[in-house]
């Protein structure tokens, strides 16, 4: 399994105890040759997408679990929710509209043309931009995908700095 990107807190201690758990309730998706293809579009300058999706959906099972909510379909739903295959920095779109407002309608229809998606999975995919856009969840599973999304954005944005500077020390470029 590619490791999560996050906090020493989720990392570390988090992972050993209930990776197994959480790979059973993703695998289908984590394997499937279409998520699989999220490995090739770059997601934070330096995370690809995959990565991204599964960090998400990593904190938001954690969270879900300790909070006693639906931390199968919440999971599933974080996994999913930037499932679209293409570059919007190359202008590439399905559809009009600005990729704020797009991709998840678009992470929705590629989702639900793959797999099941339940009430809660599709509330955590299509409202995960909030407040960004102006719809939010209606379920607190939703709610704390959008949480999850903002801090794994953050972690994977803050490396960058970290990572250049390790570059530059080591004389190659970042
Ligand atoms: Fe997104
Ligand atoms: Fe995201």
């Amino acid at each position: 399994m590619t490791e999560i990107t996050g906090t020493r807190h989720f990392r570390k201690q988090e992972l050993s105890v209930r990776e197994e758990e959480f790979i059973e309730i993703t695998r289908d998706i984590l394997e499937h040759p279409e998520f699989l293809k999220l490995k090739n579009y770059r997601h934070h300058l330096y995370q690809t997408r995959y990565q991204h999706c599964l960090n998400v959906a990593w904190y938001t099972y954690v969270t879900c679990k300790r909070a006693g909510l639906n931390y199968v379909s919440a999971a599933r739903g974080a996994l999913l929710h930037d499932f679209y295959l293409y570059d919007h920095n190359n202008d590439e779109a399905p559809m009009e509209g600005s990729h704020f407002a797009v991709h998840p309608q678009v992470a929705l229809m590629t989702a639900e043309k793959y797999f099941v998606v339940d009430p809660v999975m599709k509330d955590c995919i299509l409202y995960h931009m909030w407040p960004s856009t102006p719809k939010r969840p209606r379920t607190r599973e939703g709610f704390i995908v959008t949480l999850a999304d903002k801090y794994a954005a953050s972690v994977e944005v803050g490396s960058v700095p970290y990572r250049r500077l390790k570059a530059l020390l080591k004389g190659s470029p970042a």
